[in-house]
This record gives structure tokens, C-alpha cells and sequence, in this order.
């Protein structure tokens, strides 16, 4: 494909659907973040980042100076204590998703209306589309995506990258100078804290996170498994600091290798690099004595633990 010309024709595609404001929610993703810098140019375009509190430390800020970069036009809606109060008491993995879903799409579409914005922008890609035709994984799991909000919002539809596929997106992402970024659930961390989410948890979660990612690209500059990350479990259990008892919390570690996310298979990185994490893990984040690996495919696992 020419990465160049499908820039140019989307542009053009834009300017003759759009008359009057647009809006377009950015979740960071691949697919969105591309769509935000195609409609950069475009002056009746906003570009809103919805930030739920669930996700990764510092993420805000990549994304904002990403949005700064490229001359995004753009709004965070600080809406952490919505998500928050929404899910307070909730346990249930579905339930979460669903309230996650709803309370963003009531974020966005009171922007929208407060912006005055007739047209919506989605980052639509063609699997996105002909999966959800057939019996697909969303059967398995609601999938939230902010990429798919509800035709009811009365917003008439830009899809300029409805017929990409996945290496495509790349291809133009890296034409433009996007960074490649691992798939991050729409839920967030929410459905990577097992039961309910609360603050503190979010806390802890996101600095073993962070932990765990900045010591993975430090050791892998090419051939990183496809997806690494955190899981905060539910199970308290005993251990050792000095010569105390603790009672504390336990972080799994998934890591997935795989081609599109279907099906895959658990990475083996070095035990070295693994020793490492969990190492500084605990000893970084005192409440957390226990770290172990996920040694399971999927299936029979699904990649999030939710
Ligand atoms: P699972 O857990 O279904 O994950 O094996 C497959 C891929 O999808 C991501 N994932 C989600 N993405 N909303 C999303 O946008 C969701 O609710 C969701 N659940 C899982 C997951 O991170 C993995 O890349």
C-alpha cells in the first residue's frame, strides 16, 4: 500500500463528508491515535481523551505530548471519580465492562453535545467490522472499545480507515511517525484488578506496571512478546520483611505471544529478566510479597484475566 496517498485520500475523504464539527474519541490506541493525527489538520475537529483513572501511570501525559507533537487539537476529560463511583462495589468482570462502557459513553457524549459536534470520527479498521458480522470472541467477552459507540448518539459517521487491516495501520502509523503501542483493553486496569477496583489498588497495580513494562523494553528492543502486563490478584498470602511476618498482595505476570490475539501462547523470557521484575517489584512496592508467572496458553485462558 502507499502509505502517503491513503494519508492524502483520507484527508480528502474527510473534507467532503464533514460540514460542521466533528469529534472523535482518542483512546491512545493504534487505531485512534492514527485517525487523531489524519484529522489534525481539520480546525472543526476535536479530539477527546477521556481520562477513566484506569489507566497506566503516566499515560495521560505520553498521550498528551503525542497529541502536542502532531498539532492535535484536543481535550482531557479528567473523569476519574465517575469511573471510580461507578464501580464501587462491583465484582463481576461483565459488569464492570459494561458500566466502564456506559459511564464513557456518557463522558463523551456530553462533550459532544457541549461541543456542538454533528459528525462522530471512529477509528473503525476492517477486522473491527467483519468480526463483529459473525459468531466472534465478543461472545466470550463484551469487548469495550472506545472505537465503537452507540448509533444513537444521533452523530453521522467518518470511518476513514474502514478498510485497514492491522499491518496497514502500522504501515501508515510508522509513515507519519507514530510509535507502535501494545493493544491496551478499553477497560483499562479495571478488568486487571480481580474483584473490586479501588484507588489504592489502581496504585499498586500501576507501579508494578510500570515496573514491569520499562523492564521489558529496556531488555527487548525487537522480538518483545506481543503483550506484557500486570494482574493484581485477590489472594492475600504470607511472607518475610526482615524478621516480620507480612500478609500481603500478590501480582501475577502474564506475558503473550501471538499473532493477532485469537489464540496464543505464554512467552518464555530469561528467568534472569523474571527474577528482576519480581525483585524490584517487591521491593519497590512494599504491600506486594508474592509475584508469579501465568504459564497458560490461550485457550484455555483468555489473555486478560477478566
Ligand atoms: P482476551 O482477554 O479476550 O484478549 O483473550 C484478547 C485481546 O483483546 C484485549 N481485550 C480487550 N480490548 N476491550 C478492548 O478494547 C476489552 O474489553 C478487552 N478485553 C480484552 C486484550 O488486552 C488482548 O489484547
Amino acid at each position: 500500500m502507499d502509505a502517503g496517498k491513503f494519508v492524502v485520500e483520507s484527508r480528502e475523504m474527510i473534507k467532503s463528508k464533514l460540514n460542521g464539527r466533528g469529534i472523535l474519541a482518542c483512546s491512545g490506541g493504534q487505531d485512534s491515535t492514527l485517525l487523531s493525527v489524519i484529522a489534525a489538520p481539520f480546525e472543526n475537529i476535536e479530539v477527546v481523551f477521556v481520562d477513566t483513572g484506569l489507566l497506566r501511570l503516566n499515560e495521560v501525559n505520553n498521550v498528551i505530548s503525542l497529541f502536542n507533537k502532531f498539532n492535535i487539537k484536543y481535550k482531557v476529560i479528567d473523569a476519574r471519580n465517575m469511573f471510580l463511583e461507578n464501580l464501587k462495589g462491583v465484582t463481576d468482570p461483565e459488569r464492570k465492562r459494561k458500566i466502564i462502557g456506559k459511564t464513557f459513553i456518557d463522558v463523551f457524549n456530553e462533550e459532544a453535545k457541549s461541543y456542538g459536534a454533528e459528525y462522530l470520527l471512529q477509528g473503525t479498521i476492517a477486522p473491527d467490522w467483519i468480526e463483529s458480522g459473525g459468531a466472534s470472541r465478543d461472545t466470550i467477552k463484551s469487548h469495550h472499545n472506545v472505537g465503537g459507540l452507540p448509533e444513537n448518539m444521533n452523530l453521522k459517521l467518518i470511518e476513514p480507515l474502514r478498510d485497514l487491516y492491522k499491518d496497514e495501520v502500522r504501515e501508515v502509523s510508522k509513515y507519519l511517525g507514530l510509535p507502535e503501542v501494545m493493544p491496551f483493553p478499553g477497560p483499562g486496569l479495571a478488568i486487571r484488578i480481580i474483584g473490586e477496583v479501588s484507588e489504592k489498588k489502581l496504585e499498586l497495580l500501576k507501579n508494578a506496571t510500570n515496573i514491569l513494562e520499562s523492564m521489558v523494553d529496556e531488555k527487548y528492543k525487537f522480538d518483545k512478546p506481543w503483550q506484557y502486563f500486570c494482574v493484581l490478584l485477590q489472594v492475600h498470602t504470607t511472607g518475610v520483611h526482615g524478621d516480620q511476618r507480612t500478609y500481603g498482595e500478590t501480582i501475577a505476570i502474564r506475558m503473550i505471544d501471538t499473532m493477532d490475539g485469537m489464540t496464543g501462547t505464554f512467552s518464555k523470557p530469561d528467568w534472569d529478566l523474571l527474577s528482576e521484575i519480581s525483585t524490584r517489584i517487591t521491593d519497590e512496592i512494599p504491600e506486594i510479597n508474592r509475584v508469579v508467572y501465568d504459564i497458560t496458553d490461550k485457550p484455555p485462558a483468555t489473555i486478560e484475566w477478566e
